[in-house]
């Protein structure tokens, strides 16, 4: 500890010299003092330049998962290469990471781009999303998550860059056998979108023995929350289909109230379970994808989930709870293709890459209501 007189003395010394100055001893210098902000980017530049991957490629990073993965992609020094075409996603979510308007399936702008930059790895989470639109109109599914998916990784093995993240789902499972769910459970996808998730899953396998393409799936469980002292979260000009930004609208009196699809399912009150998982979670899941990446090659999944489901019923109980506020229910009928129980067995994602879920129900709850408040 500096007694109280060389602290004064070090104050006064950064007021003649704000940038940092050097204690000489017996001539030689002993002693480099830094602005903190400076030694930490000095430390930070140090870890870079023993990592392998630094440079990434984010298709989708304007979008919900993806622009919290770029924000923390930046705070550790990642230089972010962000690929989205904005049908979705918010341009002022991107934050200061490099921006190129386009599609990620473009393959003209794909080679454009891996001819103009030199990435280390590509992290992949532009995609249609929508497990009711995948059904009314699957060829929308197969052109976008199979076909572009298909352009991006070709580009990738032509410009030799072989490490990708791959946004995957839990709704490659479909209705589960066992709960929770293993990673080594049965597929048996009940949409075009699970299906189409699936098949990316396989291509990246084969892609793996034919071109060396390495590649970590990670399938998401149900992800939720906000960041919003950073501006990010869903896109709140959307129309919601997610349950937690729907019984928020309720309490906000956007809507009259929130139905419950369904309450004779095999569970504890009968309504459905689904393992919330907070999206900064998410995104550093993606950060520890990219290390297993620097010293693994190969195909690699994992679930992330937190191993704890709640109900629809427990889900309106906790808003009513964080936001004080009444919300009016009916019960509906079943929405199709609705699983009964989708729960995590993340043990092996802990296990290999030291992921652990930082956030419980109330932060997803409270950072999503300060988010759609806004
Ligand atoms: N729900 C309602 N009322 C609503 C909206 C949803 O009761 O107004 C129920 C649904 O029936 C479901 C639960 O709330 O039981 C969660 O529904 P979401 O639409 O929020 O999420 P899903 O579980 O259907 O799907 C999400 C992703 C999928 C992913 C899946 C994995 O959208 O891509 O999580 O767990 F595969």
């Amino acid at each position: 500890m500096l007694d109280n007189k060389t602290i004064s003395e070090l104050y006064q010394a950064f007021a003649a010299s704000p940038n940092g100055f050097l204690i000489v001893d017996s001539g030689s210098p002993s002693f480099a003092v830094l602005p903190y902000k400076a030694y930490k980017a000095l430390r930070q530049s140090q870890a870079n330049s023993s990592k392998k991957i630094n440079k990434i490629l984010v298709t989708g990073g304007a979008g919900y998962i993806g622009s919290h993965t770029v924000r923390l992609l930046r705070e550790q020094n990642y230089e972010v290469v962000v690929l989205d075409n904005l049908s979705t996603g918010r341009g002022e979510a991107v934050g200061d990471a490099k921006f190129i308007e386009g599609d990620f399936s473009d393959r003209d702008l794909l080679d454009r781009v891996f001819l103009e930059e030199r990435f280390d790895a590509v992290m992949h989470f532009a995609a249609s999303i929508k497990v009711d639109e995948s059904v009314a109109n699957p060829a929308k599914y197969y052109e976008s998550n199979v076909v572009g998916g298909i352009n991006l990784v070709n580009a990738m093995v032509k410009a030799g860059v072989v490490r990708l993240v791959f946004s995957s789902s839990a709704a490659v499972y479909g209705e589960p056998q066992i709960s929770p769910i293993g990673e080594e459970s049965v597929c048996h996808p009940t949409n075009p979108y699970g299906e189409t998730k699936l098949c990316f899953e396989n291509i990246l396998k084969w892609y793996s023995g034919a071109y060396g393409l390495s590649s970590v799936s990670l399938r998401y469980f149900n992800a939720a929350g906000a960041l919003p002292e950073a501006g990010l979260g869903y896109n709140r000009s959307l129309d919601h289909t997610h349950l937690i930004p729907r019984v928020l609208d309720a309490a906000l009196g956007k809507t009259s109230e929130i139905e419950v699809f369904g309450n004779d399912y095999d569970t504890s009150d009968g309504t459905c379970i689904r393992d919330y998982v907070h999206v900064l979670d998410l995104a550093a899941a993606h950060i520890l994808a990219l290390t297993k990446l620097e010293t693994d090659s190969g195909t690699h999944i994992y679930n992330v989930g937190t191993g704890r489901g709640y109900s629809v019923l427990e889900i309106i109980d906790e808003v009513m709870e964080v936001t004080g506020r009444m919300i009016p229910m009916k019960i509906g009928a079943r929405r199709a293709g609705d699983p009964g129980r989708l729960v995590a067995n993340s043990q092996k994602i802990q296990r290999e890459l030291g992921w652990k879920p930082e956030y419980d129900l109330k932060s997803i709850i409270q950072s999503s209501w300060d988010w759609q408040k806004q």
